[in-house]
């Protein structure tokens, strides 16, 4: 399997150093051993190489911030598209930073892609949460794949869990899906202030590249459209989607929350009704009889309702580099043991 890695950031520097670390074993296990054949970056350039490029000298590279042009890369800037054309590869991973108004430019890469026959492994929510699936279809009708487990819980399992063990319909799901206010939160109950918990989770590769996101709720309004649509089979634009993030919460509030038996957990929910699927984000005071309000720092949770198992709940990290470079690389793993 040859790969081209369209955007260099957190999240491609995170599967590159999983990839390395389990190479034998996968190799082992499943015969799985892919190629990076190109990398493209708008920042860090671009470098291609059909025979496999050493998964060492490029994650050095990144640590060191260098170039990777410096390492006998293209030189004339290719764009993207030229590069995904160019590079040979059967799956391209767009990893790039989401935009969760307009979905671009991973909207435009993806399409090009799955039009060009190539599978696509995605984190990035802005296009599967606004155009999750159209991409399907595409990719159907051009007999490819088009993955996207690290959309939601980065690497914790959880569209592999729906599509390939349930054999009924998921009624409703309520969670927490963004690690970054939830690590904010568990900070802030503990004594820190909110402006030091943003600040370290920046530092720990947890937050979008705009934290706003995370803080506002818009990264969690993505993701829990991301299930209605692609879990619960609804049609959801995140404009339909009321949405409240933690800005608003008072610190000594947060605090004071557990001596009176209660958490603040940022939850996100989403449901089917009689008139199609409904979904919201907003802070919530949970009594700490509720499993969520065990899940603390960046570990996320999501329960999933329905019948005859009554509920499921998935825990897990919900962000961060390596954990979410896990979700590409077991998206990589279905596509390679052919599982659709
Ligand atoms: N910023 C996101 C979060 C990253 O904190 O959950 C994972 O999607």
């Amino acid at each position: 399997m040859k790969l081209c890695l369209i955007g260099y950031g957190n999240v491609g520097y995170g599967f590159i150093e999983v990839l390395r670390r389990h190479r034998p074993w996968l190799k082992e296990r499943f015969g799985f051993a892919p190629k990076i054949v190109a990398i493209h970056d708008i920042r860090r350039g671009t470098i291609l190489n059909p025979d496999g490029l050493d998964l060492k000298i490029i994650a050095d590279a990144w640590r060191n911030n260098q170039n990777l042009c410096e390492l006998g890369g293209s030189t004339n800037a290719p764009n993207a598209l030229a590069v995904i054309k160019d590079s040979g590869a059967d799956v391209v991973l767009e990893l790039t930073p989401t935009d969760l108004r307009t979905g671009e430019p991973a909207a435009g890469h993806i399409r090009f892609a799955l039009l060009s026959g190539k599978h696509v492994v995605t984190t990035n929510k802005g296009p599967v949460a606004l155009f999750g699936k159209e991409l399907l279809v595409l990719a159907r009708k051009n007999g490819v794949q088009f993955r996207f487990e690290g959309t939601v819980m980065a690497g914790t399992p959880l569209f592999s869990l729906v599509d390939f063990t349930l054999a009924v319909p998921v009624q409703r799901v309520r969670g927490i899906l963004n690690g970054t206010t939830n690590f904010i939160l568990t900070q802030m109950e503990a004594g820190k202030g909110y402006e030091e918990a943003l600040a370290e989770a920046q530092r720990l590769g947890y937050a979008e590249t705009d934290p706003t996101a995370d803080v506002e709720g818009f990264d969690a309004l993505a993701k829990i459209v991301i299930l209605a649509n692609m879990v619960l089979d609804g049609d959801l634009r995140p404009s339909d989607v009321s949405c409240q993030g933690i800005t608003k919460l008072a610190p000594p509030e947060v605090q004071r929350a557990p001596k009176e038996g209660f958490r603040w957990k940022l939850v996100a929910e989403a449901r089917r009704t009689k008139d199609g699927v409904e979904a919201k984000v907003s802070p919530e005071r949970l009594p700490l009889s509720d499993p969520l309000a065990q899940v603390g720092g960046v570990l996320n949770a999501l329960t999933l309702e329905l019948d005859p198992l009554g509920t499921i709940t998935v825990v897990g990290p919900g962000a961060g580099p390596e954990v979410t470079g896990h979700a590409v690389l077991s998206d990589l793993l279905a596509i390679h043991r052919g599982l659709q």
